[in-house]
């Protein structure tokens, strides 16, 4: 059966990489995106796809009660993807109102749209309808050391006004499938990378410093350990849940790679000095500096996946050298898509949150 998808957040990072994921694996599905185009979001990214057929784009807030509506009930929508989200930490510290408006009043305002509309998709031909909430590992805390990863039960303890936000959300999919049968199913991912990251997050950041010379910021003594996904088999995760996922689950995705900062930073270094030619600094590791720490900043992630390899037979499939080597590959040779994006905008905030180191 062909589904009719809803994408919000399609022009964002993970949301575009699953578009294109999603048109290539299945070509004859409608798709059409959703997205706001804040300064996280790019059209630019999708423009490939903008004359097929089965593909429509709409610039629109998931806030808009009527514009989701409509766009329900006129597409006919079956299942719902939704990665719309403000993502960056740092950027919730800064202000953390507009993470509360789109990831809590606006999961609300799409759930509610969703419950209303559900229930008259394709009476007559029996429809697997789905509501994909794409959230974080992050709501689940900090762990130490010797804590064992993140499992589905793990109690929620979020620590920054993002993860807050998220968890929030959560917890609305959560009770729309328990109080109204909603089919929700919620997703817990770890820190994903790979190509269209927007240049504030670490990875991104990293490779176009190396690019521009510029100094590398690691955040406190760079002990901080994160679990990195590469984006397309986050994609390849939530293809398999939309398909084989139950309705009312939870499921952690993660690529079991645990990474330190510093080591991590490192490594980026390595790839672009191999890779790079007339780097402006070489070795790049010369550009590390430690810089004053993220407020709050989480000790620790660790996602255990056992439950959607398990059940679903879903497990990543790109190593963690494999995966940095592409990206790193993918920031020299697409400078035409990132360096647009170092706006005044961008330079304001990356002022505000790394001048004081
Ligand atoms: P992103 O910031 O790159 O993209 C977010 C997209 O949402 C942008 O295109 C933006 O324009 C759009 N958007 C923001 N507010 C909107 C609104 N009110 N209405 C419509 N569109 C709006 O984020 P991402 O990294 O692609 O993350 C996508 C989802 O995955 C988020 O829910 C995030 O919490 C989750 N997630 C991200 C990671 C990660 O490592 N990036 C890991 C786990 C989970
Ligand atoms: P980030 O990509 O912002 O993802 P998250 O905070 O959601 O995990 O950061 C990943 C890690 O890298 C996190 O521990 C913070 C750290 N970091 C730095 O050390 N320097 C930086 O400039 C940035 C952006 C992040």
């Amino acid at each position: 059966m062909e589904s009719r998808l809803l994408v919000t957040g399609g022009a964002g990072f993970i949301g575009s990489n699953f578009v294109h994921h999603w048109c290539k694996t299945h070509p004859n599905h409608q798709v059409v995106v959703l997205d706001a185009l804040t300064y996280a979001g790019n059209k630019e990214t999708l423009a490939d796809l903008q004359d097929r057929e089965n593909f429509r784009f709409v610039q629109g807030d998931i806030c808009d009660r009527s514009l989701v509506d409509s766009l329900l009930k006129e597409e006919d929508i079956d299942t719902v993807a939704h990665l719309a989200a403000e993502s960056h930490v740092d950027r919730s510290i800064l202000g953390p109102s507009a993470f509360v408006q789109t990831n809590v009043v606006g999961t609300f305002t799409l759930l509610e749209a969703f419950k209303n509309h559900y229930p008259s998709v394709g009476q007559n031909a029996n429809r697997r309808c789905i509501f994909l909430h794409v959230s974080t590992d992050e709501v689940y805390g900090s762990l130490g050391p010797e804590d064992p990863a993140f499992t589905e039960t793990t109690p929620y303890a979020p620590n920054s006004p993002y993860s807050a936000s998220k968890a929030g959300s959560d917890h609305l999919a959560r009770a729309y499938y328990h109080t109204y049968g909603v089919p929700t199913i919620i997703t817990n991912c770890s820190n994903n990378y790979g190509p269209y990251h927007f240049p504030e997050k670490l990875i991104p950041l990293m490779c176009i410093n190396m690019l521009l010379g510029k100094q590398l910021p690691v955040y406190g003594d760079g002990q901080n350990i994160r679990d990195w996904l590469y984006v397309i088999d986050h994609c390849q995760a939530l293809d398999t849940i939309i398909h084989k996922g139950k309705p009312g689950e939870t499921y952690n995705i993660g690529g079991n790679n645990e990474v330190k900062n510093i080591d991590l930073v490192k490594i980026l270094c390595k790839i672009m000095d191999s890779l790079g030619s007339d780097l402006p600094v070489q070795p790049c590791e010369k550009l590390i500096t430690f810089v004053k720490d993220r407020p709050g900043h989480d000790r620790r992630y660790a996602i255990d996946a056992t439950k959607i390899n398990n059940e679903l037979g879903w497990q990543p499939s790109v190593t963690i050298e494999e995966g940095l080597c592409q990206t790193v590959e993918w920031y020299l040779n697409n400078r035409n898509w990132w360096e647009p994006l170092l706006s005044e905008e961008y330079q304001t905030y990356y002022r505000k949150v790394y001048s004081n180191s």
